[in-house]
């Protein structure tokens, strides 16, 4: 391996180990966390493939958040170069030391924190072994997004710090998509919370993107993350929509030709589910056992299956038309939140409680997503009854761990409101970034972030 190592110079500004960071790491992580053992070292020092070795004295096996905060920043505090670790299955070098960088080694954060199979979304410690977690989820009935050939000892952390494609990349996306948030620990041991148990969140920069295949150099991936699982059965659904009885009266009243594909009863909520398949006698099979179980579970009270393409786009036309007929009918404070699936319409119902009689407040909006849409219609735009909306419908959103912009994005609308949804240190790197590839400031200000 020499000629490998001996391309790169040791860079003289870092540090060199001594008696009082030894000390020093004990103390915070206690006897166990700290590794000087010649064999487990030659291990970690050394790649898969056999082809890179280091020569690190040190390894530290954190068993928090907190821990890797506080080892990260005393590594940069006294200029101590650090290797994070997970499985040590990566095939390009990235995993070991060059020289005599500490090993962060991630193995004992590996606790699986939760599991909603509601929205399939799984939160774990960046240390948990994929298998572990590819098994976890089959025992529930759901998939993994993610396999690949080192399962055994790969770990989660590792995979989204090489955004690991492996084999079922073609049916289920990168992990771009799958990971819906994560927590990292900047060098400096500044702890980045981006983790919300939502499937869209638009409020400024998708941060998380920035770590997904950064290869451990830009933070370590820690406590938890959000992998999005694929529920069995549902490999043909496409779309899940909703709308209330309001959203429809709106439709019906304010746009032409759309008529109501039901019996003309009132039904408090309206589901449009599309499915697409690559077999439409399965898929139509499927669709009706769907309903018909549906219907006898008491699920649902009625409904219609669109008998050719000309139907399926008139029920389109229903709920695509709900903005414009709401345009059509007055003023509209439209708000584009991300909230838990069982808690989704009791802010809209709040609201209709708040604002009485003086405005018609609807919902409709992507339920498959966890995504809103509330929106509130009156005659004419009015100051009374927005200080009656905002802050109200943020707070309401930020406590219940929501996002106060789902899909649509902050704009000017919702600038100064960012910090609903995002933590402070998470709006101060975006700034920074912003600074860094537009020092002046010219492109599109007063947007995204927040200007007063
Ligand atoms: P490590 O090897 O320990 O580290 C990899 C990189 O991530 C290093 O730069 C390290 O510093 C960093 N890192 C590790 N953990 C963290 C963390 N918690 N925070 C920040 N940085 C961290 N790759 C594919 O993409 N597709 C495949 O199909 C595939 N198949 C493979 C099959 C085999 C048999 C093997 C041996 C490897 C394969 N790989 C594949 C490569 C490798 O398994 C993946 O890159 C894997 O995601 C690495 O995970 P790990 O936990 O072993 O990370
Ligand atoms: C929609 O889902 O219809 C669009 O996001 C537009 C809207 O929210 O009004
Ligand atoms: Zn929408």
């Amino acid at each position: 391996f020499g000629s490998l190592a001996a391309k790169v110079q040791r860079n003289p500004s870092f540090s060199t180990l001594n008696y009082d960071d030894i000390s020093y790491f004990k103390e915070i992580l206690g006897e166990k966390g700290v590794i000087e053992d010649e064999e487990w070292l030659a291990t970690a020092n050394t790649d898969w493939m056999h082809k890179y070795k280091g020569s690190s004295k040190l390894l530290l096996q954190p068993r928090s958040t907190e821990e890797v905060s506080q080892i990260l920043k005393y590594c940069n505090s006294r200029c101590l170069a650090v290797v994070p670790q997970g499985g040590n299955t990566g095939l390009v070098g990235g995993s070991v030391p060059v020289f005599d960088e500490v090993i962060v080694n991630m193995s004992l954060m590996n606790n699986i924190i939760s599991f909603d199979k509601v929205s399939g979304i799984l939160v774990c410690e960046g240390g948990c072994i994929l298998e572990n977690l590819i098994t976890f989820l089959d025992n529930q009935g759901f998939i993994m997004p993610l396999d690949l050939g080192a399962k055994g000892s790969c770990q989660i952390g590792g995979n989204v710090s090489t955004n690991a494609g492996g084999l079922r990349l073609v049916r289920y996306g990168s992990l771009h998509g799958n990971v819906l948030g994560l927590e990292v620990v900047l060098a400096d041991g500044n702890v980045i919370d981006m983790l919300g148990t939502l499937r869209k969140d638009n409020t400024g920069y998708d941060l998380k993107h920035l770590f997904i295949g950064s290869e451990g150099s830009l933070g370590i991936v820690t406590k938890k993350l959000l992998m999005e699982a694929k529920r069995k059965l549902g490999e043909i659904l496409s779309a899940f929509e909703f709308l209330d009885s309001k959203s429809l009266d709106l439709v019906l009243n304010h746009l032409d030709g759309v008529r109501n594909p039901l019996p003309p009863t009132v039904h408090k909520f309206y589901i449009l589910i599309e499915t697409t398949g690559s077999d439409e006698t399965y898929d139509r099979q499927k669709l009706e056992g769907f309903l018909l179980h549906a219907m006898e579970a008491g699920l649902i009270s009625d409904g219609a299956l669109a008998q050719d393409i000309n139907q399926a786009s008139s029920f389109w036309h229903i709920r695509e038309g709900i903005p414009e007929a709401l345009m059509k009918a007055g003023a509209v404070y439209k708000y584009d939140l991300s909230l838990p699936v069982e808690k989704m319409y009791d802010l809209v119902e709040e609201m209709r409680t708040r604002l009485s009689d003086s405005a018609n407040v609807v919902g409709y909006g992507h339920l498959g997503d966890g995504n809103l849409h509330l929106n509130i219609s009156t005659a004419q735009y009015d100051d009374g009854i927005l200080t009656q909306i905002e802050p109200f419908v943020y707070e309401w959103t930020s406590k219940h761990h929501g996002s106060i912009s789902a899909e649509h994005g902050l704009g000017l609308m919702k600038a100064n409101e960012i910090f609903y949804s995002k933590p402070t240190a998470t709006v101060s790197l975006m700034a920074s970034i912003k600074k860094m590839l537009d020092p002046k400031g010219i492109l599109n200000p007063y947007k995204v972030l927040p200007h007063s």
